[in-house]
């Protein structure tokens, strides 16, 4: 069995809330070298005195100004996490730009970014891709673009540790249930529906959860490779049909 060497340099997007900011504070706290990127300036600069990362304020979709950062920093892990949940209280009605932006930022923006990264982690040989999906990305749940920016990036993933077979690089994907977080209140869409689904009513998953579950598989040996972890609050499940008679056939 190898440990293999500590994976130093961790690059986590979406770090000034939620499960990003949650993920810095751990990977910091483990004694990793992070580079947290996201766009409130303030946010970042305050987590950079209580944990010691390094910052980048920038959007995801700038990938042109990431791509210098990341060649210089050479980061072993990438935590792909920054995303909006616009559409998640259904497509109709919903603005054509959060359409695009959601998938921009949730799909176009962690593959470039992946892409920019695996050049130097094939030099190095090892390296660590992860992926923050969601349940909506793997079963069917009520959010049609949502959900398609999260399957199209649990198939990214899927299909990139195949990809990556033999080259020592290993993919994480995530999958969580409800998580408390800024998610609801940032996600554009229907606002009263949108505000109803940041109510759940049950005990929630916090952050911290998932940036344990992050450490979990990024402090595996080598030779083991944490694919997939799907993450529920214990009081929430998927499942059941959801039927629904049609109007005109009434
Ligand atoms: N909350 C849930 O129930 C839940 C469940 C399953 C999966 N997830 C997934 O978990 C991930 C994190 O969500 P969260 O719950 O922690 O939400 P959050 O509290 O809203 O945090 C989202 C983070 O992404 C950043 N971000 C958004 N757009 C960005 C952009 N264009 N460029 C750079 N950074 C950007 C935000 O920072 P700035 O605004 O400062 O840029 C913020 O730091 C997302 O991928 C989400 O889809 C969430």
């Amino acid at each position: 069995m190898t440990s293999g060497p500590l994976l130093k340099n961790a690059l986590v997007t979406g770090a000034t809330s939620g499960i990003g900011e949650a993920t810095v504070r751990a990977l910091a706290a483990s004694g990793r070298n992070v580079l947290a990127v996201a766009r409130r300036e303030a946010r970042l600069e305050a987590l950079a005195a209580e944990t010691g990362c390094s910052w980048m304020a920038a959007d995801v979709r700038e990938t042109d100004r990431l791509g210098g950062r990341l060649r210089a920093f050479a980061p072993d892990i990438i935590v792909n996490n920054a995303g909006v949940g616009h559409g998640s209280a259904g497509l109709e009605g919903l603005d054509p730009a959060a359409i695009q932006e959601a998938f921009d930022i949730n799909v176009v923006a962690p593959v470039q970014i992946t892409a920019l990264a695996l050049a130097g982690m094939r030099e190095r040989r090892r390296g660590h891709i992860v992926n923050i999906g969601s349940i909506a990305g793997l079963h069917t749940l009520v959010s049609a673009v949502y959900g398609g920016t999260k399957a199209a990036i649990h198939r990214f993933g899927q299909n990139l540790r195949f990809e990556l077979r033999g080259s020592g690089i290993r993919v994480t994907e995530l999958c969580p249930g409800r998580v408390s977080s800024e998610f609801y209140q940032a996600a554009q869409g229907d606002r009263d529906t949108l505000d109803r689904m940041g109510q759940s009513g049950i005990v929630e998953l916090q952050p911290q959860d998932i940036a344990d579950a992050i450490l979990f598989a990024v402090n595996a040996p080598a030779h083991v490779n944490v694919a997939t972890i799907e993450l529920l609050p214990t009081e929430q499940a998927v499942g059941g049909v959801q039927a629904t008679p049609v109007d005109h056939l009434k």
